[in-house]
This record gives C-alpha cells, structure tokens and sequence, in this order.
C-alpha cells in the first residue's frame, strides 16, 4: 500500500448524512444532518483502485472500479482534463450513516470522491461546479445539495441544471430519525408513485413546502406544525414502511412539529424544536410505534449540520499514515 502513497495528493473528507424531501418537498428540499461519513483519498498514477471500508455497509461497498466513490473521482478527473495523469485512487471510508435507509449514504459516497478530489486538484470547481457533477451522477439534487453546502436547500432542476438555495433555519431543530431493521431501494420507493398527481394533491404540497421554507427562513415556528406534510409520495410509500402513518403520529402526539419519510425511507423524521426538550420522549414513542408494528428500529437524534463536506486532519479519523 505504502509504494502508491503520495502524500501531496492526499486529503480527509467529511460529508453529513442528508434528509431529502423533508415531507412535502419531494425531490427539491434537503437537510445536511450531523452524522457523518469520511473519506481518506490518495489519488495515484497506477492504474489502481484500492477501496478499505469500515462501518456501516462495510461488506457491501464495492470495491475497485465499481465503487461509486471512484466513479465520481473518475468523473471529476475527466471534467477537469486531468484523467492521464491519475489512473487511480487509494480509498478509505469510514461510514456512520446507515445504507439504503434514506438517509443520503449514496450521495455522502459521490460528494466525497468529488470534494476529495477536487482539493487535491488545487480546486478547479466551485461548489456550484461540485454540485452539477454530483446531481448528474446522483440523478437529483436533494441528498447531494445538502451535503455540498450543509443547512436545509431547495434546489430547482431546468433542463438538467441545477441551481440551489442553501440556508440555515432560524429555528434551532432536533431531528430524531427513527432507523427501522431493514433497508428499502430508491428505486423501488419510487416505482410505487403515480405518473401524475391530482391538481389538489399539487397545491397540498406547493403550499407546504413554501411554509416550510419561509417559517425555516424567519423563525416562525408556530407555522410549522402545518409545513411538513405531504400528499406526493408518502401515501403511497406507507406500505414500504409496516407502521408509518402511527410513528408519525407518535411523534406529534410525543409532541413534534412534524414528521415525514426521510428520503425514499426507510427512516422516518421527525422535526422538534430544540428547546422544548422533547427529543428524548420522540425518538422513543417511534421506536414503540414502530414496534407495535413488527418493526425492530433505533433511534438518531440529530442537529442540523451547518457546514457540509469540509476537509479535516487525518489525525482525527484515526486512519493510520
Ligand atoms: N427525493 C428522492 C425520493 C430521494 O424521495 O425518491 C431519494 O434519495
């Protein structure tokens, strides 16, 4: 290992696991959350892709050529005319966001081949720049914004570009994500949704997510309890999710402002100011909810991460030299 080391083009990245849709903002709102996944990058001349992992998911992160995290430094290398003179990468991760739960493991994968690469490269793309490699290889912007630019984002796709709005809400917010036992696919969360949606399903959401937004953007947390729910994809995910519809309420009733599908799921969040203090009594009540419906879950109480993918010493990963 050490004869690829070069350690000029090295650095530690990391990137906060994300909530898309937050309820009502199906595929354009986000939240970077403070779990996190790091990437240790060393990028080689050899024609070589070393891939080390280690928790969650370790045994089933691809190796080699295939690993995703590789694919967007491959990527970046090509945008940037610089693919002849690195072949290759030395990748080492070490993941605490749970995988295929909703939570943006894919997208922590992408940004941090792309921001890892991208320093190392002396910084040819902006975050901008980072953000449409990273939409084209996530195929939407909801996971890859947040964890780009941190906070919560709405982000607007026109013909295959993407612009984003990032901010940080006036509200300081505990999230607590409910992790059920068992993984669900993006794909097949999204091929129970409907071709096309009724005009009222439409406004129920459009008048939601704009809530959300501006009691985020001005702290008006008395218009929250109204913002988080959603008529686009939730009701007909409930049946990928044994006990959705009675977690949620469980946190209401446990006193949150909201809850909803964390991404495509199989997470449930739920959204609580912090200083009413219930987070606690939330995370519990959903993971009894979730029980009194067969499913096994554990609880995350979360901040919203500020900052997104950021740079750090290797000392503190604990990744050896
Ligand atoms: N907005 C996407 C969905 C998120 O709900 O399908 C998936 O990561």
């Amino acid at each position: 290992m050490k004869n690829f080391t070069d350690n000029k083009n090295r650095v530690t990245v990391r990137v906060p696991g994300t909530s898309a849709n937050c309820g009502p903002g199906f595929d354009c709102l986000g939240v970077a959350t403070t779990i996190y996944n790091y990437l240790d990058l060393t990028l080689i001349r050899a024609n070589k892709v070393v891939v080390e992992s280690s928790g969650e998911g370790a045994d089933k992160i691809p190796r080699g050529k295939r690993n995703l995290t590789w694919l967007a430094i491959r990527r970046l290398l090509q945008e940037v005319g610089r693919e002849d003179e690195f072949k290759g990468a030395i990748i080492r991760m070490k993941n605490n966001v749970p995988i295929s739960r909703g939570l943006g493991s894919s997208s922590t994968a992408i940004v941090a081949g792309l921001t890892a690469a991208n320093e190392i490269l002396g910084s040819p793309l902006d975050k901008n720049g980072l953000l449409r490699l990273a939409t084209e290889l996530e195929g939407h912007p909801d996971n890859v914004a947040p964890a780009i630019f941190g906070g919560f984002t709405v982000s607007v796709m026109d013909n295959g570009a993407v612009q984003t709005f990032s901010f940080q809400p006036r509200i300081k917010l505990k999230l607590i994500v409910a992790v059920p036992d068992f993984e669900l696919s993006t794909r097949l969360a999204r091929k129970v949704l409907p071709k096309n949606v009724s005009m009222k399903d439409a406004i129920f959401n459009i008048s939601r997510a704009s809530m959300l937004i501006a009691a985020l953007v001005e702290g008006r947390e008395e218009l929250l309890p109204l913002a988080f729910d959603d008529a686009l994809h939730q009701p007909y995910r409930k049946k990928l999710v044994p006990g959705m519809s009675e977690v949620f309420e469980a946190a209401k009733s446990a006193g949150a402002l909201g809850a909803a599908i964390s991404g495509a799921g199989s997470c449930l969040i739920a959204f609580t100011s912090a200083r009413a203090r219930l987070e606690d009594k939330i995370a519990e009540s959903m993971v009894e909810a979730f029980k009194l419906h067969g499913v096994n879950s554990k609880a995350l109480i979360l901040n919203v991460d500020k900052h997104g993918a950021q740079l750090i010493r290797n000392v503190e990963l604990g990744i050896r030299n």
